[in-house]
């Protein structure tokens, strides 16, 4: 998966550059998801940003960097576990909450004393980040509450002119957001899991990895419903994803499903998807997968439950919160 990324032409990307530096918005691939980006120095382009996604404002937003040596522009103390962990994992999908430097705008942090920073490996984010220069506050691209972005096609389809710039970088890499640590506290906290596991971080810091307490920094990520397509989604054993599945198509219902399987049953209005069998791959389609599920036309999505293990951690997250999310489940 990692191969052929595509880089763009330099005049594609200073064109991009220059469009953040007078203050707009700017849509562009990282190695997750696609983000939404605006100069995170300049209040009225972060405010954009919140009402394209409408998002509310005390949802803090990522701000994106080049290079480590513009940690300090953003936060005021970086503790060891921060040079431990940025110097094992970024450029990655990784990102450290920190707390703020004087000069970090409230409308990146929400008025937080923390501030969330993340250095993105994906050619075009960095190629961008170095062009512009500064810091780029930039959420998943997609409307508050709804399937982040793994194409260009898809921010389109979520913003439509709302966005004048995206830049085309292709499928993303790993397919979900970037695991979230809090190191802003006494021991670094587990925000929001992603594909870097809290395993690998408590091997690299030689110390366990808090679960966040009540009155820690909010995730908007973190809410009980998020990731959610318009259609019900239901996650279940996988006999019996094929038995409703069965018994919905009986009834007349459209029945889609994300199965981990490519034995299907023979129905007619059944959609189909077999999704990778590892963890990986199942990440990097999970979001495309959920669209095409969605824009199937069906009565309920039934998705087959990846295994509990800590690899599939981050996906059992985003699938609990996208069915929490979704269209009335109960009533199919
Ligand atoms: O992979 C990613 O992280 C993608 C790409 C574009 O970088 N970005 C992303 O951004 O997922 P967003 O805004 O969709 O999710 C960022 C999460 C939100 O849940 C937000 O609440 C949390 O980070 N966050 C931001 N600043 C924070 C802070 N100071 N303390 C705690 N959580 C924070
Ligand atoms: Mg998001």
């Amino acid at each position: 998966m990692n191969s052929a990324v595509p880089s763009l032409p330099a005049a594609k990307i200073a064109e991009a550059a220059a469009q953040l530096k007078a203050g707009e918005l700017v849509a562009f691939p990282t190695e997750t998801v696609y983000g939404l980006g605006a100069d995170a120095s300049n209040a009225d382009a972060v405010r954009k940003v919140f009402a394209a996604k409408g998002r509310p404002a005390d949802h803090p937003l990522i701000v994106h960097i080049a290079d480590t040596v513009q940690l300090a522009n953003w936060a005021r103390e970086i503790p060891q576990a921060v040079h431990t962990l940025a110097q094992k994992f970024w450029p990655g999908p990784l990102t450290l909450v920190l707390k703020r430097h004087p000069n970090v705008l409230d409308a990146v942090t929400g008025g937080q004393d923390t501030v969330a920073i993340r250095m993105p490996s994906h050619p075009v984010a960095q190629a961008l980040l170095r062009a512009f220069g500064g810091g780029v506050a930039a959420p998943s691209a997609n409307r508050f509450g709804r399937v982040s972005s793994t194409t260009a096609a898809h921010v389109r389809e979520e913003f439509g002119d709302t966005v004048a710039c995206v830049l085309d970088g292709g499928a993303t890499d790993v397919g979900i957001e970037s695991t979230i640590i809090d190191c802003s506290g006494e021991a670094p906290a587990l925000l929001r899991p992603g594909m870097i596991t809290p395993q690998q971080i408590e091997a690299v810091l030689g110390a366990p990895v808090a679960v966040p307490l009540a009155g820690s920094p909010r995730a908007s990520g973190m809410l009980d419903k998020h990731y959610a397509p318009q259609t019900p989604l239901m996650q279940m054993e996988g006999d019996l994803v094929v038995e409703l599945a069965h018994s919905l198509v009986r009834q007349g219902k459209r029945v889609a499903v994300l199965a981990r399987t490519r034995l299907q049953p023979l129905l007619d209005n059944l959609i189909w998807i077999a999704a990778p069998a590892d963890a990986a791959g199942y990440a990097h389609d999970l979001y495309a997968n959920l669209r095409t599920l969605d824009h199937a036309g069906c009565d309920a999505i039934l998705v087959e439950q990846p295994p509990d293990e800590t690899l599939w951690l981050a996906i059992r997250d985003r699938l609990n919160r996208a069915a929490a999310g979704s269209g009335g489940a109960e009533n199919v």
